[in-house]
This record gives C-alpha cells, sequence and structure tokens, in this order.
C-alpha cells in the first residue's frame, strides 16, 4: 500500500496543500496582525482619552456611573485610585487581567501602559488622568468586539475545511489518475502470458492515453508475431514433412525384390530430387533468418553487372533450351557497387521462376538499363501470369501462388522473400507487373553505388 503510485500522489497532494496553508498563514500574520493590533490599540488610545476629556468636563458627575454607563458601549474599565483602590465597570464574562503593583503605579504617576496579548480583541491600554488633584489610573479593553473575536475562528475554520474537502478530492482525483495504470498493469501481465487479444478501452487524449494506445498497438503487433510464427512452423513442418513422406514411400517399395529396375531408377531419381528439395529448403531458411538477422555478411564491391547476369543466363541454358524457349538479353554494359553472391541469388531466383513459369516455345526478355544513377533489371516472360490477388502474397515467405492454378509446385516459396530481402539491402526496389496467362515483368532496381 506505502509503495504504490496512488499512496505517494494522495501524500504528495495533501503535503503540499498544508504546506501551502501554513506558508500562507504565516505570511498573513506577518503581513496583517501587527497592522490590525496597533490599530486597535491606536484606537483604544484615542477613545480612552475622549472618556477621560468628556468626563474632565463634566466634574460634578458621578464617576461610577458615568464610566458603567459608557461601558455599556462594549468596553471593560478598571479605575485605580492612587491608595490601590480598584473599581470595575463592565461585563465580567472575560478573564480578568492580572495588573501587576508596577504597572498600576507607572500609569498613576502618569505612564501610558500598552499591552499586547495573543487574542487580537482583548488589547489593553491604561490611561493616566487626574481630577481635583487625585491621581488615577483608568485600564479599557474592548469587550467582545464579535467581529474581530470571531475573524481568527472564521480564517481557521475556512483554512480548516478547504484542507479536508481539498484531502477528499485528492483522493478521489488521484484514483482517477493512477486507474488507466492498474488497467495497464494487468493488460500487461497478461501479455507476458501469451495473451494477445487485449484491447485497452482508455478514452483520453493526455500521456496515459497516448501509452494507452502505443500498448493497444504493442498488443496488436505482438499478435500478429505471434500468428506469424505459427504460420511459419506449420509451414516449415509441412514443407520438411512431404518430402519425407515421399522418401519414406519410396524406399519402403525399393526394399521390394520384384520391382524392375526401371522402376528402382524412378523412385531413386525421386528420393534424389526429395532430398535436394529438402536441402534446398533448410539453406534457405538459414539464407532468410541470417538476412533478417541484420548481421549477415554484407561484402560490397564494384563489378560489371552485364557479365553477371549474362553468366547466369548461360548457367541456366539446360533448362531454357529444353522448354525450347527464346531468351531474349539486352545488356548494357553496366558496373555497380554491391554484394556479388546476394546479387547472384536474386537473378538466379527471377530467371529460374520466369523458366519454371513460361510453357514450352514461351520467351524470357532480360534487360539491364541505367537511370538517375540506379540500375533497372526487368525480367519478362509469357508465362502463366500472376493475378492481382496473388501479387500482394507473392514476397511472403513460402507464398506459392493459387492453389487452383499453380500446378507447378517444385519450389517451396522463400525464393521471393529472398531476393525482396536482398534488394532492400542494397536499398532498391522489387516490383511485379502482370497480365494473368499472358506476361510478367519483375522490375529491380538498385542505386549503382
Ligand atoms: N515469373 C512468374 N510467373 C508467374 N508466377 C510467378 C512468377 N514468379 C513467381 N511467381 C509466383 O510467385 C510464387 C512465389 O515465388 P517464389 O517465392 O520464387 O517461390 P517458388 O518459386 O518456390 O514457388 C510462385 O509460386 C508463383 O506462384
Ligand atoms: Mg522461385
Amino acid at each position: 500500500m506505502i509503495r504504490t503510485l496512488y499512496f505517494r500522489l494522495v501524500i504528495t497532494f495533501i503535503g503540499i496543500v498544508l504546506i501551502s496553508l501554513i506558508i500562507s498563514l504565516f505570511i498573513n500574520t506577518l503581513l496583517y496582525r501587527e497592522e490590525v493590533e496597533t490599530q486597535i490599540q491606536q484606537a483604544l488610545i484615542q477613545q480612552g482619552k475622549e472618556i477621560i476629556t468628556l468626563y474632565q468636563q463634566n466634574p460634578s458627575t458621578n464617576m461610577d456611573s458615568y464610566l458603567k454607563s459608557i461601558s455599556r458601549l462594549n468596553y471593560n474599565f478598571w479605575l485605580f485610585t492612587e491608595k490601590g483602590k480598584e473599581k470595575f465597570f463592565g461585563s465580567k464574562s472575560k478573564v480578568d487581567k492580572p495588573f501587576t503593583k508596577n504597572t498600576i503605579n507607572h500609569v498613576i504617576k502618569g505612564g501610558t501602559h500598552l499591552e499586547k496579548n495573543k487574542v487580537r480583541s482583548s488589547q489593553m491600554v491604561g490611561l493616566p488622568f487626574q481630577i481635583n488633584g487625585q491621581h488615577y489610573a483608568l485600564f479599557l479593553t474592548f469587550r467582545g468586539a464579535p467581529f474581530l473575536e470571531k475573524l481568527d475562528e472564521i480564517i481557521n475554520t475556512v483554512l480548516t475545511m478547504s484542507f479536508i474537502i481539498g484531502s477528499i478530492l485528492i483522493l478521489i482525483a488521484s484514483r482517477y489518475l493512477v486507474r488507466p495504470l492498474q488497467v495497464m498493469t494487468s493488460a500487461t501481465k497478461k501479455l507476458s502470458q501469451g495473451n494477445f487479444d487485449i484491447h485497452l478501452n482508455v478514452k483520453r487524449k493526455d500521456e496515459l492515453g497516448i501509452l494507452a494506445d502505443s500498448f493497444n498497438l504493442m498488443a496488436k503487433e505482438l499478435s500478429e508475431l505471434e500468428q506469424m510464427r505459427k504460420d511459419f512452423v506449420s509451414n516449415v513442418s509441412h514443407e520438411i514433412q512431404s518430402p519425407l513422406t515421399s522418401i519414406r514411400g519410396y524406399s519402403e517399395m525399393l526394399k521390394d525384390k520384384a520391382i524392375s529396375s526401371e522402376e528402382r531408377n524412378t523412385f531413386l531419381d525421386i528420393i534424389q530430387q526429395e532430398t535436394e528439395r529438402l536441402s534446398r529448403l533448410s539453406e534457405n531458411l538459414l539464407k532468410l533468418a541470417s538476412l533478417e538477422s541484420n548481421h549477415h555478411p554484407f561484402h560490397p564491391e564494384s563489378y560489371r553487372l552485364d557479365e553477371q547476369i549474362r553468366k547466369l543466363v548461360a548457367f541456366l541454358e539446360p533448362q531454357w533450351s529444353k522448354k525450347r524457349l527464346k531468351m531474349n538479353v539486352r545488356l548494357e554494359k553496366i558496373n555497380i557497387v554491391a554484394d556479388q553472391d546476394q546479387l547472384n541469388q536474386v537473378w538466379l531466383n527471377l530467371l529460374s521462376n520466369s523458366i519454371k513459369f513460361t510453357p514450352e516455345e514461351g520467351s524470357i526478355q532480360v534487360k539491364l538499363t541505367e537511370q538517375d544513377q540506379k540500375v533497372i533489371v526487368d525480367i519478362t516472360d509469357t508465362g502463366i501470369g500472376i493475378s492481382k490477388e496473388a501479387q500482394q502474397h507473392i514476397f511472403d515467405r513460402f507464398y506459392t501462388g493459387d492453389p487452383a492454378r499453380n500446378r507447378i509446385k517444385s519450389g517451396n516459396g522463400l525464393g521471393l522473400s529472398i531476393a525482396k530481402k536482398i534488394v532492400e539491402l542494397h536499398d532498391g526496389q522489387i516490383r511485379v507487373a502482370s497480365e494473368v496467362e499472358k506476361t510478367t515483368t519483375f522490375t529491380v532496381a538498385i542505386p549503382k553505388k
């Protein structure tokens, strides 16, 4: 509890309010108390003198009844004679002020006494006067100037009330502040347990709202990532499982002594093909993982791009001439700074695809040009084409086309993902344009340096 943010917020706020109250009280006292006290004292002295003067002008009046009637105007009087006799006029509801002998003597001898008291309204002054040669000391104080007396009380009540109400409001407000954090904490826990279907409903525009939005985005991306991971595992397992199944099947059949040597050779060929497929798969997977890890070795060097492509076309000759494809190659002499091995893989994947997906007697055109410090490679074939819908996916891992259309199932759908990754590592772009059953063009643009 003590360590919670809620508790700390509340304590901090209350502390701040308390300190501000104390400081403002202090400042208030400094600014006004002194002034008010002096004013009251001045007024008392002035009025005391008036009262005395009034009496001195009519000395025939009885002093006792005079003071008594004036005391009704909210004064308390203490009258002392030279002999130390004391008389009181007024209301005794207030606690009497003790007069020391010294004070009384001091005033009788003609001094003025000022007494400062903690309680504002109980200022007291002592004034000397003479009548018929007799010396007197008159002490007077305001009795119950109700407003003044209440003033301190009012101020204290107001401050206490604002402190209490403030604290209650802070208790509520802090809960409102801390609540989204609690929601997020519990969501994070769910997330760490693998539950990615989380959406925080924090409708605020402040920092907490932004945090909640980012959290939602993170949860969504994590869930997509998790889905990708699951798909990946299931794709890989499937890609491994199907060649293994056929290898197992054919090797089982090979055990049969009755099969002809022709059949035997066919089975062995199939087993060999499937093994190669498996080995290609693991090679491609490793390559992709390495390319995506961002630690893939990258060795740019300057070389003739046209020569690289020409060599590859020649290398693939057995495959395209077997299908009697017309190979049309137009390459400008261009130097490039790039990773030769990696780009080799790109051209090889694109050319193999074109050969694979183009029916016999078709044609393939390979063009290399230069534009704005970029090399442009176009590989166009007259093959089966790619539908608009499939074009969205051909660069995804394991995508091998619309199953209804694509009967040529020899690859594992990693070729274009790898090609794209490599082109992007070279700051280039790869695009596709196609017309179903007619033509497909892959265009790669890479900066020369
Ligand atoms: N030149 C092309 N003509 C028609 N379809 C193509 C062409 N190149 C790629 N594709 C489609 O894109 C898919 C993905 O290609 P790729 O990643 O190289 O995988 P793979 O060659 O192993 O099938 C192919 O399965 C195919 O459906
Ligand atoms: Mg391919």
